[in-house]
This record gives structure tokens, C-alpha cells and sequence, in this order.
């Protein structure tokens, strides 16, 4: 070959190249391009190689066409292939493209329902005086529910605590108090709980009644105990709860479970009376059916309606709202 045949292919593979890039469009077609041209048996090695059969006088002159022409190709590619590259960021930027002006989307945010607030307030009021949180079963045994508190079978007092029955004996619990029962009978005196839980009563349901409703008993079990340890302790409940400025007002009332039994009332001056629950002394029968030594200790104990506070709380005149789930008014609190 001679340096004009020489030139003269640089000038075809120029063509070759300016056509074959002008259709390459992707990567792949790029890549194929440079096996082609600049590859182990692309066109332009091997115009490298025939440079070995010129004359030694025109291999200087042969050599810098050469590697010009190789230049002006690896060139191109470089700048295609960033073009490639740009195009692609480009088009996945557009596509990705997110307007923060936008308005986000909505999720509604969920709360806890009003009688779980206040239970949890009432546990927290009590483990901080000292009380462990205790719970027993919502399907009881006229044992536990009755017997054991000394609601005796014929006991007129009964009737306050009409109740669902599973089977003869096995009933829905009509209060909290079972759980005093079955923590005292489960270990040794001081006894110091607060039992939250689910109770149920054949009451048709009304604005103040529902067959289903929530209370959270106390029982605190100790030697040396008085009525006026109760009255301390129900005057710390009620301005943590329902804060300060309450008068109170203990009148006497009957519980089979307790002697002497007493119904508690708050009010704010000028306001009404307001009736917050029932307490008493422990019965002494109680503490002998559970194996304490009425000699030893002594206890008191109350049991108040969880909706009876939240609507005390929040001035809420029917109970039944409680349990429709409406969002309207569960979103209030
Ligand atoms: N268990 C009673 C009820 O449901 C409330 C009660 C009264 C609980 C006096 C007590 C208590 O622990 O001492 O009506």
C-alpha cells in the first residue's frame, strides 16, 4: 500500500464512520460501532497494521493521519455516548418529575377512643399512688361475682346486678369487684390494685345505661387502714382527675361487700352534686371468705363507671355514643 491508497481509506472509513454513527442511537449500537472501527480487527487497527508494509519514509506522515483519524473517532464516541447518557438522565428526570407545590395526600390519623384515654388516665392517676393494674375474666362464676363478695343466692341486692347468663352458675360479670376476689385469694395481704375492664348489666339501653359499660375497681388491703386513708386517696383521684377546686361529699349507702359503704359526690361550687362512685370499708366477711385475718388488716375499696367519668369529663349527655363509632364525635377527643 502507498501513502495515497492510504490517505484514501482514512477518507472511506471517515465516510464509513460519519454514516454507521449518524444511525447509532443506544448504547449498544455505540459499543458496536467502536468494535467496528476501533476493535482488534476494526477498520482502523488494522490500517495500523498495513502502516508495517509503507516505506519508512512515509510511515511518519502515515502514522499521524492514522492517529488522527483514531482520535476524530474515539472522540465522537465519547461525546455520543455522554449525549446518550445526558438524554437518558434527562428523559428519567422528566419522568420522575414530582410537583411539591402539590397538595400531599391525606391520611385520617386515628386516636385512642375516649373511654381508653380515660382509662389509662385513672391507671396512670393510681400507679403513681402505688397500685398495680390487675384484670380477671369478663365470663365469671356466681362464685366470684356473688357468693365470694357475699351477694348471697336469695340476696335481695341481686337484683341490682341483673345479669347475661352462659350457664346456670357461669354468667357476663356485672362488676369489677370479682377481681378483688381473685387477687386477694391468689396471694398474701398488702393488696394495693386498680382492675380496669368490661362489664355487663341487663339494662335497656338509655341515655345514662348501657348492657355493656367499663369500671375500674380499687382495692387496697393493709394493716392499720381507715376510712380516712379512702378519703384521702378519693380526694387525690378526683383533683388529678378532675383537678383542683372540688368539694366532696361521702353519704351512706349499701354494698354487701362493704361495711360501712358510702356513695361519693364531687361538685364545684355553685354546681351540682355529682355522684363519681361507690366505696366502702372491705366487709370483714369478705376477708375471712379470701383467708386474710380481718384482726390483722383492714381494706377499703371503691369501683366507679369509666363512661360515667369521661362524661363527667367532657359534659357528655348520653352514654350510647360511646359504642356508634361515629367518627364525628370520636374525632372530638
Ligand atoms: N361493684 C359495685 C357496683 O358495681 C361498685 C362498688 C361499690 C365497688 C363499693 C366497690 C365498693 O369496690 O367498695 O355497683
Amino acid at each position: 500500500m502507498t501513502l495515497d491508497e492510504l490517505e484514501a481509506r482514512c477518507e472511506e472509513v471517515r465516510m464509513e464512520w460519519a454514516q454507521a454513527s449518524a444511525a447509532a442511537h443506544d448504547p449498544e449500537a455505540l459499543e458496536a460501532l467502536r468494535v467496528r472501527f476501533l476493535g482488534r480487527k476494526g477498520s482502523v487497527t488494522s490500517l495500523f497494521d498495513a502502516l508495517r508494509a509503507l516505506p519508512p519514509d512515509a510511515r511518519a506522515t502515515a502514522g499521524k493521519l492514522l492517529n488522527a483519524l483514531k482520535g476524530e473517532i474515539t472522540a465522537a464516541l465519547d461525546d455520543r455516548r455522554g449525549a446518550l447518557e445526558r438524554e437518558a438522565i434527562g428523559a428519567r428526570l422528566q419522568a420522575e418529575r414530582c410537583d411539591l407545590s402539590l397538595p400531599g395526600t391525606w391520611r385520617p390519623l386515628g386516636r385512642l377512643h375516649p373511654l381508653t384515654q380515660v382509662r389509662l388516665e385513672i391507671e396512670d392517676i393510681f400507679q403513681k399512688l402505688g397500685f398495680d393494674v390487675a384484670s380477671g375474666p369478663e365470663v365469671e362464676t356466681d362464685y366470684y361475682n356473688f357468693e365470694a363478695l357475699a351477694i348471697g343466692a336469695d340476696h335481695p341486692a341481686r337484683d341490682d346486678w341483673d345479669s347475661f347468663y352462659i350457664e346456670d352458675r357461669l354468667l357476663l360479670r356485672t362488676h369489677t369487684s370479682p377481681v378483688q376476689i381473685r387477687v386477694m385469694k391468689s396471694q398474701p395481704p398488702p393488696v394495693r390494685i386498680v382492675c380496669p375492664g368490661r362489664c355487663y348489666r341487663r339494662d335497656d339501653p338509655d341515655a345514662t345505661h348501657s348492657p355493656v359499660f367499663h369500671q375500674i375497681e380499687l382495692l387496697w388491703v393493709e394493716k392499720g387502714l381507715t376510712m380516712a386513708h379512702l378519703k384521702w386517696i378519693i380526694g387525690e383521684f378526683v383533683s388529678a382527675f378532675f383537678g383542683p377546686g372540688y368539694e366532696m361529699r361521702f353519704s351512706a349507702d349499701f354494698f354487701p361487700f362493704t361495711e360501712p359503704s358510702a356513695q361519693i359526690h364531687i361538685r364545684r361550687p355553685p354546681g351540682d352534686w355529682l355522684e363519681i362512685m361507690g366505696a366502702g370499708m372491705v366487709d370483714p366477711a369478705v376477708l375471712v371468705e379470701v383467708g386474710y385475718d380481718p384482726e390483722e388488716v383492714s381494706g377499703f375499696a371503691f369501683g366507679l363507671g369509666v363512661e360515667r367519668m369521661a362524661m363527667l369529663r367532657w359534659g357528655i349527655e348520653d352514654i350510647r355514643l360511646f359504642y356508634q363509632n361515629d367518627i364525628r364525635f370520636l374525632s372530638q377527643f
